[in-house]
Parts: structure tokens; sequence; C-alpha cells
């Protein structure tokens, strides 16, 4: 690995081995998505509890202050809506040559394995990599399921794993699932786990963070169930008490519940 790459990988991956990136990239097929109508407002109080955003080129160059030094996953696989025909009728939307102009330290764009679109996303990723890989940028690659939660599985969700991984993504994002073991054990690379939609109580994606963890991912991609949350830097405390002070999710739970009430001040730590 040369040097840009190892850097661009340490800037994501901590000292420890873990990760919680700060996704915000729900508008470019959702619109302006709940909490997110006003990124910078949302995202800046969570800065200091994550280790990278992923957001498009529109929102980095639109809200996020150029002088922020945290590392930027540029988003930029698009090209459809939800209101079109078929999520997963993915492109690429961005060029490598804006990607180092925007100083992106790594790259995410979604494969959709199983679809209508399959190959075409996945011939997508192969595209990305060898542009990224030249230019020393990772890519991350999304297991994505398109309106199809149903999906996830250990079985589907490991197979759409190994073969991003396969196809030369350096960092696999996917969702987390019941024996998710068989999803890291199965995938050569690191396996960061996303949030999905905005779950009913905090406990419930503490609980499925943890296990995750347990079960050999490296972090988190997740977003909604961290700023759709009425208390968002909580929960974000909560999570990153998860992945870099090995907190259990009741000790997550307990950080959470002393942020939300001002009985801990967020500094703090478990
Ligand atoms: C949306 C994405 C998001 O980055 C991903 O789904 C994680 O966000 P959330 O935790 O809200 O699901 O790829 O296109």
């Amino acid at each position: 690995m040369d040097w840009g790459m190892k850097n661009r990988m340490a800037q994501l991956i901590q000292p420890d081995g873990h990760c919680l990136f700060m996704p915000i990239d729900h508008g470019y097929f959702q619109g302006p998505t709940s909490k997110l109508e006003r990124p910078w407002e949302t995202v800046k109080p969570l800065l200091p509890y994550c280790d990278a955003v992923f957001c498009t080129r529109g929102v980095l160059r639109s809200v996020i202050d150029p002088a922020s030094t945290k590392p930027i996953i540029l988003r930029v696989s698009g090209g459809t809506s939800m209101v079109g025909k078929d999520l997963a009728n993915e492109g690429i939307t961005t060029s490598i040559k804006e990607a180092v102009r925007l100083n992106a330290s790594a790259l995410g764009m979604s494969v959709f394995i199983g679809s209508d679109y399959e190959h075409q996303t996945l011939l997508n990723l192969g595209r990305l990599v060898d542009e990224a890989e030249e230019h020393g940028i990772p890519v991350m690659a999304v297991t994505a399921v398109g309106r199809e939660l149903e999906k996830r599985d250990a079985r589907y969700l490991g197979l759409c794993c190994r073969i991003a991984a396969e196809l030369g993504a350096r960092v696999v994002k996917t969702y987390w699932c019941e024996n998710f073991e068989k999803v890291t054990n199965g995938c050569p690379v690191p396996v960061v786990i996303a949030g999905g939609p905005k779950t009913d109580s905090e406990l419930e994606v503490l609980k499925f963070v943890h296990d995750g963890m347990q079960k050999g991912a490296i972090g988190v991609n997740l977003g909604r169930n961290i700023w759709q949350n009425p208390h968002p830097v909580a929960m974000a405390k909560a999570i990153w008490a998860i992945i870099h002070e090995n907190a259990t999710a009741q000790e997550a739970h307990e950080v959470y519940n002393e942020i939300k009430s001002g009985r801990r001040p967020v500094t703090s730590g478990v």
C-alpha cells in the first residue's frame, strides 16, 4: 500500500482499529430528509463524535466549513430518486478529478446485488476502484437493498460484502443482521454497520451496534438513528462509547440517558 492510501485509511480508521462514520448523504435520492433539511446545523454539533462525514459534493461545497479537518467520504454514486422507477439503477455521478479537488479521504458508492442493476453497479464499482486506487483513494462499497429491507440476512449480506471486497473495495458498509459473524468472517476487508431507518428505541440500536462490533465489525456508518434522535449528541456519544470506549449496550444507554438529562457533560468518557 502506498503512503497516500495508508494515510487516508489512517484518517478513517483510528489507532484502536475502529471508526464512527457519520452519513448525511441521504438527500442524493431522498431529497430533504427529515432533520437533514439544513445539513450543517445537524452535523456541526456531532463532528466531535465522528471520525469522518459521508456526504455528496453538493452538501460538502455548500455547507461543510472548508476549515474543518474532519475526513470526508465522498458519495459518488446516484442518478435515482425515491419517486423514480428503480433505486438500483445507479451510475457514477462524480469524477475522480473532482474527488481529488475536494480532498476526499475516501469514496463511497452503492452496489445493488440481486437487483436488475447488479451487473451495472458492480462494474461501476470495479471502474471506480481502478481510478481511485491510481490516486491512492480508498473506496467504501455500500451494499444497498433499496426498498427491500427484508433482504437483510447473513446469507445475502455475506454474499454482497464478499463480492464488493473481491472487486476491490477497501471497506464495506452493510446492515447488521442475526449471525453477523457470518458476514464478517467471509469478508476479507473491514466491515462497517449502517443504521437503517430510525428504530423505536435507543437501546435497540445500541444492542445491534454492540453485537456487530463483538462479531467483527470495525465500526459504523450510522446516520438516522443518531441525527433523527431528539437528543442527537447524546446518541452519538453513546455509540462512540461502544465503538471507541468498549462500552456494553447497557453502559452506552446510561451514557445516552445521562447526557440527555444533563447529568453528564458530553466530553467525559464512559
Ligand atoms: C444512504 C446511505 C447511508 O449512508 C446509510 O444508509 C447509513 O445511514 P443510515 O444509518 O441513516 O441508514 O448510504 O444512501
